[in-house]
């Protein structure tokens, strides 16, 4: 039987991971939806600068705030291990004050072009934003591969319990679960997704049940099997999709086999989605009885 002393190790080490992989989840997403508007600077669509402002201004206002220093946290203890990536660590730390001053650079840039101070140059604008978000991409791809399985590995009890402390609830404004009035706008184009791929559609779809499991500080085993799953299906849709793309003759042809093949990703997603969900869902629903209406009613039913 496992110890309660273990219990408590391994809670406090998956409430600290959890959560900051579920904020790398809407950083991913936010990223990908930047993408989109910038493209546009490419061809001859108008970006929407309200939006890209008002994504640059999340940045600065969430993970600036929230994300980036609960990470410093677990680095600054990360660099006391001998044997730990403490050069790698010591740059991502710097990256997240470079994050924080392009992010600031950019937002300004937008809001005189958004006043009309400024004069659009697309091609300037398209590298300074498309450069940040590699640097971004690059940073968060850091931190999942290297950093993040050596702090799992190295941090010792104390030190998980020591950031486990910390930890505050956050109403994410944008993936949460009250969007302010102020993002509503960038959380309708989140949910929407419609002009990237099918598969951000259904990824956005659980957005809302992400911000749930993290709003009940939930049960990390299922809150990180179903983003494991989730970005397992992500990469199936990408994978396929690209295939198919490459594969097809004709536009038509390629429409026609991806409409097949994504019903029958969409259809695999939802099953196995609202399993986790409904186990998930048990264990969120005991101790929180009363504030767990929104998902009694598939718990109940399951
Ligand atoms: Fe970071
Ligand atoms: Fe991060």
């Amino acid at each position: 039987m496992v110890s309660t002393t273990k219990e408590n190790i391994d809670a406090n080490r998956q409430k600290v991971m959890q959560r900051l992989r579920s904020e790398h989840t809407y950083i991913a997403t936010l990223r990908e939806a930047m993408s989109v508007e910038i493209n546009k600077l490419k061809r001859r669509t108008e970006p929407d600068l309200v939006m890209l402002r008002d994504m640059l201004r999340y940045l600065m206002e969430y993970p600036d705030v929230h994300h980036h220093p609960l990470e410093d946290q677990l680095f600054a203890k990360l660099v006391t291990h001998k044997d730990g990536v403490r050069s790698e660590v010591l740059e991502l730390l710097a990256e997240h004050k470079d994050l924080a001053r392009e992010s600031l650079h950019l937002y300004h840039k937008l809001d005189a072009l958004v006043l009309g101070d400024e004069k659009l140059q697309k091609n300037l604008l398209r590298a300074s934003l498309t450069d940040f978000l590699e640097l971004y991409g690059e940073h968060v791809r850091r931190e999942e591969t290297i950093v993040f399985p050596a702090a799992e590995t190295l941090l010792s009890p104390e030190e998980w319990r020591d950031i486990a402390r910390k930890l505050h609830t956050i109403d994410d404004p944008v993936f949460g679960m009250n969007v302010s009035e102020q993002y509503a706008r960038l959380r309708r184009r989140i949910s929407e997704g419609v002009d990237t791929a099918v598969a951000n559609v259904v990824i956005s779809e659980l957005l809302g049940l992400y911000a749930l499991i993290d709003a009940f500080g939930a049960v990390s085993e299922g809150a990180e099997e179903l983003i494991a799953f989730n970005s397992q299906q992500l990469r199936d849709f990408k994978r396929e999709n690209r295939i198919l793309f490459s594969d097809s003759d004709s536009v038509a042809e390629a429409m026609s086999n991806a409409i097949k093949v994504n019903r029958r990703l969409i259809e695999k997603g939802w099953s196995q989605h609202f399993e986790i969900m409904k186990k998930t869902a048990r264990a969120a629903y005991l101790p929180f009885a009363e504030n767990a209406g929104a998902i009694v009613s598939f718990n109940v039913r399951g």
